[in-house]
């Protein structure tokens, strides 16, 4: 391991510095020598004073000076954070929910009147009834014994009525306690009565408010977000997700707007006494049964668009890009319908775009809520991008209606249940409806290299995670439950083949529809498939291959090694690190690992079922692999495998060999070409394999011209991009990138085709951005020369001459090379567009200034809502800013010293923080930004929570960056020095 300078020797070595200049002898006066004395005495005892009062502060300090034991200091810290027992009791279960919300929405006053009425069945003996409740202003509350007979609760006899002594709020776990003179009878029911106040919040949780503007004028709506631990803001209620009832909920409305909930309404725009002057309520029909975090409501004076039960809305001026999300929603509905083989279980759906929203969508049963850009396409003016990310996202959501809604986890250690199983939905259902899109194709690429980086952490977690607190289940929403889960579950879906995979999902959904499901049930009704149909033997399960991909973390590195003379190949298993540092402490895990294989004699690309596993067994022999020694062999066919793999040098030099041949390249598949491209540099950048035989793979990208491969190439050079790019060697790099891409430009040209079908489209993306990034002087002068022609449009606002697919390009390159005269113009047209994908974009691309102090008032707006943007989009904005070498710094001063300001604003819930943080602080590659970080973690170990596993993981980022620069930069360098050296001069003519 490279060593790491402690704290300690660079103050030291700092002293002593000081300390050669005082070396000279001083010849001072008598009094002034008198007077130093008194000063010495004086200071002395001062000094003893003090010494004392920070011996208390001791540890603190100590921890501090050592930036190695800060950081186990902050891992420990982080770890034994006490689990405090936050559940339920499991006394009493909740069966029906009658709710009544009266909200008054209007500047000024942001507050509702609650009712709730809850019917409980007694499990066991108790004289307590415990709820939650968060930031809910309870007034009265009554308990009476039910009958099954009698429904309408206003009818009960007196004595009926169970006397509370006492009620008690308990803050930590936000339970409100009932406290009863008596014992609740065994197995009765009982009705649990409320009324209560509460606040239309502006945080994006719980029942929130959310505004747009129409002319000057700001309209009001509110809705309710309460994944994962929120509907307790709204109302009283058993907040977790296995205490399923039906739900009977009126909502209150000013007789002009519209109400909208997870049923259809039962009874419409009804005056009673209790509401005031023109409000009406809307009652609807009792819902399934169900989770609280699943229910929704919403009042808005939106427009909508029907297609039979399908309805979509969104603001009135927005509607008509809507079209689009209801069309492909109510296809993959029945996509799903057909692949689960089961019907929706809903009379209707509504999807709503919101103005104001934390995440991407939710999907409450039967009313998804959507942030405006993840359901609003608009055609000529969004980008294909935006309208892959509807179909996907509404995919998505849709496959919670089954994944999640009928069937829900029973606590939120599997979380991972819902979310990868939503996430691999999206990519299935999305190739049905969208097949010349070819999306399955950019799994690999979009999830699952993605994931394996965050998982090659020794911070990572396990994807079946024990959690207690909000901020912990908050923090689990990540790439490790969605794309890690996607990824197994694809994994499995392979090996266990289609059939047996969609048969066994069946079972699980019909087995316990409207009930709470663990993994294990998953495990076993997949189980019961494979046994039938034989795929797995009888002494093999599920359960067994698939607890070591969700109860451990991280994943294997499969290593080939080839016996040449044998045709022998020791096939070995042991856990990938980012860093690897020999003989680490956390490498006991194990892995089942199906083995998929092909050589270059084969050519056999499609088979996905395995031909052998590692049984969770450190290595194995497979013999005859049917190979000569001078045929390459690739493992992991299609990278179906949560793995990488590393190959012994012959064989590595063999697949250099072909893939550095301008023809023969293409034997091997487009998604193996990426696979090697990544495996090689991910084993190099870790230390598993030289640089110098990487580098050597993905060199063949000269003669690339590829999407998914050159989507690989980007990714791993990007990670050069960053650790290289405030170093003095970065022309180096640019150079050798530029070369890679000289074939690839040229073949895609700056300008779009009529006929290009979608990776063509992503293809132009990515090398517009590259290319216009190094400075490709072609790339640049096109962007500029658009940006300049739409400033000069008559109405740019509704005149925009560039084509959508380019926009991101052509914004960030005509801002970073302009000045404040592009910024003002693009900041204007953020502020007046109507379309929330313009919006994104520009808003990205403002963050591409070179301007320092621009950037400043731009982080400072971020932070201002009265600035025009929104809190949802202040983590974008971050981010943008970071991406910038430029930006990066002002980011990070404003997150290290507006901390506070920053938790106030984006609130608790958001894992908005949690991002931002990621996105600021990945890049930190200096011993001083390390220690920096860890000082800033320790500073606030006590106010971090909601972003403790953000700051960890960052805290391993940056570590492991030092070292890798440490350990690879001048390798890194002289292999570019002695490449670039041998190329023509002419390439640094085409850069600006
Ligand atoms: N269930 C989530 C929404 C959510 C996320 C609620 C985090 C609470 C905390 C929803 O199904 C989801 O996964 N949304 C994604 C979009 C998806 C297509 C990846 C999101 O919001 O990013
Ligand atoms: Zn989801």
């Amino acid at each position: 391991m490279t060593h790491i300078p402690e704290v300690l020797e660079v103050m030291e070595s700092g002293d002593n510095s000081t300390s050669k200049k005082t070396e000279r002898v001083l010849r001072v006066p008598y009094i002034l020598a008198v007077f130093a004395s008194v000063i010495f005495l004086l200071s002395l005892l001062v000094s003893t004073f003090l010494f004392y009062k920070y011996m208390a502060c001791y540890e603190e300090n100590h921890m501090a000076e050592n930036l190695e034991s800060s950081l186990k200091t902050f891992e420990n810290l982080y770890s034994l954070k006490p689990v405090k027992n936050i559940r339920l009791p499991k006394s009493i279960k909740p069966e029906s929910y009658n709710l009544k919300i009266i909200p008054y929405i209007w500047e000024g006053n942001f507050t509702f009147d609650g009712k709730v009425s809850i019917v409980i069945r007694v499990l066991d003996d108790t004289k307590n009834i415990t709820l939650h409740a968060l930031n809910l202003n309870i007034s009265e509350w009554h308990v009476r014994e039910s009958s099954e007979l009698i429904s309408d609760h206003e009818k009960f006899p007196d004595e009926k009525e169970v006397e509370i002594l006492d009620t008690s709020y308990d803050r930590e776990r936000e339970f409100f306690i009932l406290h009863l003179a008596d014992y609740l009878k065994r197995s009765s029911q009982y009705e649990v009565h409320l009324r209560y106040t509460g606040f239309i919040n502006d945080d994006l949780q719980g029942f929130y408010r959310s505004s747009y503007k129409v002319a000057d004028q700001t309209r009001w709506i509110s809705v309710t977000q309460f994944q994962a631990t929120d509907a307790r803001r709204a109302f009283p209620c058993f907040d977790e997700p296995s205490f399923k009832a039906k739900f009977t909920i009126s909502i209150a409305r000013f007789a002009n707007m519209t109400t909208l909930s997870n049923m259809p309404i039962d009874e419409y725009a009804k005056k009673t006494n209790e509401l005031p002057a023109n409000y009406v309520i809307d009652t609807y029909k009792e819902s399934l049964p169900m989770s609280t975090y699943l229910v929704a409501f919403a009042v808005t004076d939106f427009n909508q668009l029907s297609d039979k039960k399908f309805h979509v809305w969104a603001r009135q001026e927005a509607i008509d890009q809507a079209r689009y999300a209801m069309n492909l929603g109510s296809k993959i509905l029945t996509f799903y319908e057909e692949f689960f083989q089961i019907d929706f279980p809903l009379p209707k759906m509504d999807m709503i775009a919101l103005p104001d929203f934390s995440s991407g969508a939710m999907e409450n049963w039967g009313l998804i809520t959507f942030r405006e850009t993840t359901m609003l396409y608009k055609e000529g003016v969004s980008a294909r991008f935006n309208k892959e990310s509807v179909a996907t996202i509404v995919a998505h959501e849709l496959a919670h209606q089954w994944f999640g809604n009928l069937v829900t986890p029973e606590w939120w250690s599997d979380l991972w249940l819902n979310e990868g199983f939503a996430t691999y939905m999206e990519y299935l259902a999305t190739e049905a409806v969208e097949p010349s899109w070819k999306i399955l194709d950019q799994f690999v690429v979009d999830e699952l290299e993605n994931v394996l980086a965050l998982d090659a952490l020794v911070s990572s977690h396990p994807i079946s995670v024990e959690v207690s607190d909000p901020s912990e289940i908050n923090e689990i929403f990540d790439g490790i439950s969605y794309s890690k889960g996607a990824s197994i579950i694809r994994m499995m879906d392979h090996f266990l083949t289609k059939d047996v995979f969609k048969r066994g999902l069946n079972n699980y959904l019909t087995k316990k529809a409207y009930q709470s499901a663990t993994q294990d049930d998953l495990w076993n009704a997949l189980t019961e498939e494979a046994h039938r149909t034989g795929v797995l033997e009888q002494n093999t399960t599920v359960k067994q291959i698939m607890d070591t991909w969700t109860l451990q973390t991280g994943f294997p590195l499969i290593t080939v090694t080839r016996n040449y003379d044998t045709n022998y190949v020791t096939v070995s298993q042991s856990r990938f690190f980012i860093n690897n540092e020999n003989g680490t402490e956390h490498d006991k895990n194990l892995w089942w690992v199906p083995l998929t294989y092909t050589n270059s004699f084969q050519l056999n690309f499609k088979e996905t079922k395995p031909l052998h596993w590692l049984k969770a067994e450190r290595q194995i022999q497979i013999e005859n692999i049917g190979t000569s020694e001078d045929d390459w062999l690739i493992f992991n066919i299609q990278q179906t495998g949560y793995y990488r793999v590393n190959y012994d040098e012959k064989n590595w030099n063999l697949l250099i060999k072909t893939l550095n041949d301008p023809i023969r390249y293409k034997s091997i598949d487009a998604v193996s070409r990426a696979q090697l491209i990544n495996d090689a540099m991910k084993l190099a950048h870790s230390g598993y394999l030289k640089y110098s035989t990487a580098l050597s793979v993905s060199s063949y990208l000269q003669y690339e011209l590829e999407y998914i491969p050159w989507m690989a190439g980007f990714s791993v050079f990007e990670y050069l991009n960053y650790m290289l790019r405030r170093t003095g060697s970065y022309d180096k790099f640019k150079i050798y990138l530029s070369y890679l891409m000289t074939k690839l430009y040229e073949n895609t040209g700056f300008f779009e085709k009529s006929n290009d079908d979608q990776l063509e489209i992503y293809r132009r993306v990515e090398v517009l951005g590259y290319a216009c990034k190094l400075g490709f002087e072609d790339c640049v002068r096109n962007s500029v020369n658009q940006f300049h022609s739409w400033r000069f449009a008559p109405q740019p606002d509704t005149n925009n001459p560039i084509s959508p697919n380019l926009k991101g390009t052509v914004y960030c390159t005509a801002i970073r090379v302009g000045g404040q005269r592009e910024w003002e113009f693009a900041w204007q047209r953020y502020l007046k567009s109507n379309v929330g994908s313009e919006k994104d974009i520009l808003l990205s691309a403002l963050g591409c200034s070179r301007e320092t102090w621009i950037l400043s008032r731009y982080l400072e707006w971020a932070l201002n809502e009265t600035s025009g943007i929104r809190k949802q989009d202040v983590v974008r904005v971050f981010t943008a800013v970071s991406n910038n070498v430029i930006g990066q710094p002002l980011a990070w001063i404003v997150l290290r010293d507006q901390w506070n300001r920053l938790v106030k604003y984006l609130g608790t819930s958001l894992f908005g923080l949690s991002n931002i943080v990621k996105a600021v602080l990945f890049t930190a590659n200096t011993e001083y930004e390390l220690n920096e970080i860890i000082h800033f973690a320790l500073k606030h170990r006590n106010d971090t929570a909601h972003a403790n596993r953000a700051l960890l993981q960052s805290i391993e980022k940056a570590r492991s960056n030092l070292i890798w620069m440490n350990k690879n930069y001048n390798t890194i360098v002289s292999w570019l020095d002695n490449m670039v050296s041998q190329l023509p001069s002419t390439i640094m003519e085409n850069i600006v």
